[in-house]
């Protein structure tokens, strides 16, 4: 989730602030060796540093950690990742029942794995090069020393013949860097964001080892078919090309690719949410009166309109904020009964990109507040920090209207959270067509985000729906929502991943553990 500040724990001992290697025999509660490994960025918790020279882990932001939490509990493996903050040479550590691996990265690594090649390179070509990408060879070689790295914690860190699912773009290289490690090993990777098309992707300095680094894995799993069968094209064009270290032999055809002796499965698996936990948590007595409060708070509104993102520029937080000024100067939207609240996770805060978008954002919102807002009673409501998790879905039950307007995004879990809290029926969803979600959630406003007229039209048509219009086309969101949950999702990939004939020990994903 991103960035829900929810503190998870404090604990001044397990951290080590001197250079202390991950050996085994210093592990205590945690197992030698797992059967199931998670490998993403980061931890699925964040480490604090706090004034008094204390540490306490908090969440981290994003929906990968929202999807993959769940699934490693109920599996009792371990995750490898960062824990957020420079220099941290932790030992393995059993946190909130969730084992973790720690990898250390410095701040020069921050700088040019992280915020560099990972978020200034990759994720703006991978989202349609919506701000220019940036190619630096030194980012290129850090990004690669990180990947070992994690490659060789992860070979630490997994027991033999143990399951491994790598997750997302700042990790491409690890499935085939693990493979030389550690053959024995069944590894899955998967991409949370688009995979471009071949025109974009070709841009990319170091894209044959890119592509070569995916084909490491046994199964290799994107959201939407379109991002499988971009990267099908691209194995076949790049991954048997002539490189300096040989020729790879591919043959691909739909769903496979031949590497020498070894197949990589290639497919689609739309990530989700757990969608039976947020219905149920949203019916809950105090969530319900909350979103009453918040009602009452903002002024009881006629409309209310929401946003929840982290601040980043593929998420169309300018998009939506231009809409309803428009709306607002044509007199189509009156500001005495509407107001947008927009709660926007920081995220990335030192990457260009993104303090370039956050000031352009925090302009228009001023400049919509100046020229509309009266005293108390502001259109936009902006908050800069994440929200903690009931308080969310307390907003998802109190909002008219939930906007989701990326230019480009994988999913979009907030669209699936929205709808997952609605059993009311109440509420529209705008959503924007570039988003993986929209492949599902045909009920929605739809609407082009680089068409002003067309997502203003959405609003208007989402904050004027009649009930019965509202009842049915929520009915059938959630009717989707609800049956193709995260355990679905998880389900489909490990399921897959062990069909590939290389499989370890089965896997159970949430809601199976307690099954005979
Ligand atoms: P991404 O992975 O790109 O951040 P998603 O929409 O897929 O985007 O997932 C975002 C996750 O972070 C969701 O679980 C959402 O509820 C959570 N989230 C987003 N914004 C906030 C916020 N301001 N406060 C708390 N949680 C947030
Ligand atoms: O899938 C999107 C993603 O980049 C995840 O990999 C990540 O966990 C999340 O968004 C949040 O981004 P960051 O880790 O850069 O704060």
């Amino acid at each position: 989730m991103a960035g829900s500040p929810e503190q998870v724990s404090t604990n001044s001992n397990s951290v080590s602030s001197a250079d202390r290697a991950a050996d085994p025999a210093t592990k205590d509660e945690v197992s030698n060796q797992a059967h199931f490994v998670v490998v993403a960025n980061r931890l699925p918790v964040d480490l604090e540093r706090l004034p008094d020279g204390t540490t306490r882990w908090k969440r981290s932001p994003g929906g990968l950690v929202t999807a993959l939490e769940p699934i490693l509990r109920s599996n009792q493996g371990a995750w490898v990742g960062w824990a957020g903050v420079a220099d941290a040479h932790l030992d393995p550590v059993v946190e909130d029942g969730l084992e973790l691996y720690p990898v250390p990265l410095s701040a020069d690594e921050i700088a040019e794995y992280y915020e560099g090649f990972s978020n200034a390179t990759l994720w703006p070509l991978y989202h349609d090069v919506i701000v220019r990408p940036e190619y630096h060879r030194a980012w290129w070689n850090t990004y690669v020393e990180v990947n070992r790295r994690f490659a060789e914690a992860t070979a630490e860190a997994a027991a033999h013949g143990a399951t491994v699912w790598i997750q997302d773009y700042q990790l491409q290289l690890v499935p085939k860097m693990l493979r030389m490690l550690r053959p024995d090993l069944t590894i899955g990777f998967f991409l949370h964001i688009p995979f471009p098309p071949v025109e974009l992707f070709m841009q990319l300095p170091w894209r044959t080892e890119i592509v070569e680094g995916l084909l490491g894995a046994d199964l290799i799993g994107f959201h939407l078919p379109g991002g499988a069968q971009n990267f099908l094209f691209l194995a076949r064009r790049l991954a048997g090309q002539q490189t300096s270290r040989g020729t790879v032999g591919v043959r691909s055809k739909l769903g496979v690719v031949q590497v020498g002796f070894r197949t990589v499965r290639v497919g689609a698996f739309p990530i989700s949410i757990a969608s039976g936990e947020l219905d149920e948590q949203s019916r809950r007595k105090s969530i319900r009166d909350r979103a009453k409060q918040i009602r009452k708070e903002l002024g009881n509104p006629t409309h209310i309109m929401l946003g929840v993102d982290r601040l980043d520029y593929t998420k169309g937080i300018d998009v939506r904020l231009d809409a309803l000024y428009e709306l607002l100067e044509e007199g189509r939207v009156d500001p005495e009964d509407t107001v947008l609240v927009q709660l926007a996770t920081p995220s990335r805060e030192r990457v260009e990109s993104y303090v370039r978008m956050r000031g352009e954002i925090e302009q228009t919102v001023s400049r919509i507040n100046g020229e509309y807002a009266r005293v108390g009673q502001p259109v936009v409501h902006y908050i800069h920090r994440p929200i903690p998790r009931d308080e969310l879905l307390a907003f998802f039950v109190a909002a008219d209207v939930m906007l989701v307007t990326p230019l480009r995004d994988g999913m979009n879990l907030v669209a699936k959270e929205y709808v997952a809290c609605r059993h009311d029926l109440g509420g529209a969803l705008l959503l924007s067509e570039f988003t993986g979600a929209a492949a599902e959630l045909r009920q929605a406003y739809l609407c082009n985000p680089h068409d002003l007229d067309n997502v203003k039209d959405a609003m208007m048509h989402a904050m004027h729906q009649s009930r019965e219009e509202g009842r049915r086309r929520m009915r059938a969101l959630r009717r989707q929502v609800l049956a193709h949950d995260v355990d679905r999702w998880a389900r489909a990939f490990l399921g897959a991943l062990a069909d590939t004939g290389a499989a370890g020990p089965a896997l159970i994903t949430p809601g199976e553990e307690n099954q005979d």
